[in-house]
């Protein structure tokens, strides 16, 4: 059995900086709001047919197999967490392929959903085929286009300020038993699944709406085609939807639970520590994780304010910065731990 070791990173952000005195001429909102709630200064979002999720993801991923010391033929196995793919299907796994020009080798290419968790959910999967000597240069990556699918309206205020558009991959290769990742840790919890949703376009059908239950519609008759009903354009039923506060209090009960559960496995404590790299939800989440487990500013990395909340992409993005800065060498313990949407979270505890 093997360890796996993250050997190459790479990120790739749009050009365009919105900051947010730019937002405060779309919507009813101000910088001084923005930074006290949520820390962020400003983020990247596309120009409209600029890219996409997967070709973002190409541009990280081609940094990544680069630093990795390899050639992207050599990826045996792709795993691609987005909630924001190019197409309702097929997955951005494929379309990342075609854009690599790996066209000889017929490599799966595995799409995971999993919203903020979904690079530490891709992460275990792919430790487990590393370990057992399957696969030997798995490409894994997470990529947002965010931009593209908000309501950047005062209606939609609460989210559009918080998300920005990007893309981190990571190359994971088999290393020696006591070193790269040395525990992971996934869960969920889909009692609260709407909480942090965006459900259509999606094929509920209604299943889930009030009037539905209330006999209100007869999907067989009123809706005959569910994807893009007339209502969910009338209403503005297509933007996610967010109750803040429900999250930011259970992500600061659950960053902490699993970043622990990650040391207590390995027998480390947070003393051990040189990183602790959570997915960027909000400074002030990252903030309260720190004070409950007494940790020192130095260990943990924050970039949110700059990109804002890139969902799967923010680990990887911050691994790659993090890399660039020195903030993380040889020998280092890493602790990765991200929450989201699902709820769905998960740890991760990596010795560089
Ligand atoms: O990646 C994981 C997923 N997401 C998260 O982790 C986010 C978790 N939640 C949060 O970060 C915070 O709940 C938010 C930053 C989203 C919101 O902060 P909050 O302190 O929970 O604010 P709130 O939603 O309770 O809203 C407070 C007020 C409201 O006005 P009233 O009702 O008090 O008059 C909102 O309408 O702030 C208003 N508001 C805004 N005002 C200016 C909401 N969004 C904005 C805005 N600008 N962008």
């Amino acid at each position: 059995m093997y360890n796996t070791k993250i050997a190459g990173a790479g990120k790739f952000i749009p050009e365009k900086v919105v900051t947010n005195q730019d937002l405060e001429k779309l919507m009813e909102t101000s910088d001084q709001w923005i930074r006290e709630r949520t820390g962020i200064e400003e983020r990247h979002w596309l120009r409209r047919g600029e890219e996409t999720s997967s070709t973002m993801a190409a541009k990280a991923s081609k940094d990544a197999i680069k630093m990795a010391g390899i050639e992207a033929e050599d990826i045996d196995f792709i795993i691609f967490a987005t909630l924001s793919p190019d197409f309702f299907f097929p997955g951005n796994g494929v379309m990342l392929q075609r854009h690599l020009g790996i066209t000889k080798t017929e490599i799966p290419a595995l799409d995971i959903r999993n919203q903020c968790s979904g690079f530490v959910y891709g992460l275990e999967v792919a430790d487990q085929f590393i370990k057992t000597g399957k696969y030997k240069n798995i490409l894994l990556v997470g990529a947002e286009y965010h931009s593209g699918g908000i309501d950047i309206s005062t209606r939609g205020r609460g989210i559009s300020v918080l998300f920005g558009d990007g893309a981190g991959a990571v190359v994971l290769q088999p290393t020696d038993k006591d070193k790269g990742i040395l525990t992971t840790h996934i869960h969920s919890d889909g009692s609260q699944a709407e909480i942090l949703s965006a459900k259509n376009p999606g094929m509920h059908g209604g299943y889930y709406d009030e009037d539905h239950k209330e006999g209100g519609y007869d999907v067989s008759t009123d809706h005959p085609f569910v994807l893009v009903t007339d209502k969910m354009m009338e209403d503005s039923l297509i933007y996610p939807f967010m109750e803040g506060q429900t999250v930011f209090k259970t992500a600061v009960r659950k960053f902490p639970e699993v970043i622990k559960k990650a040391l207590d496995t390995a027998g480390y404590t947070t003393n051990d520590v040189n990183l602790v790299i959570p997915h960027q939800a909000n400074l002030r989440i990252s903030q309260f994780v720190q004070k409950l487990l007494h940790l020192r500013d130095d260990q943990m990395f924050n970039n949110i304010q700059k990109y804002g909340n890139t969902t799967a992409a923010s680990i990887p993005i911050a691994i790659t910065e993090a890399l660039e800065q020195g903030r993380v060498k040889e020998g280092d313990l890493v602790v990765l731990a991200a929450f989201g949407s699902g709820f769905t979270w998960g740890s991760a505890l990596v010795r560089w």
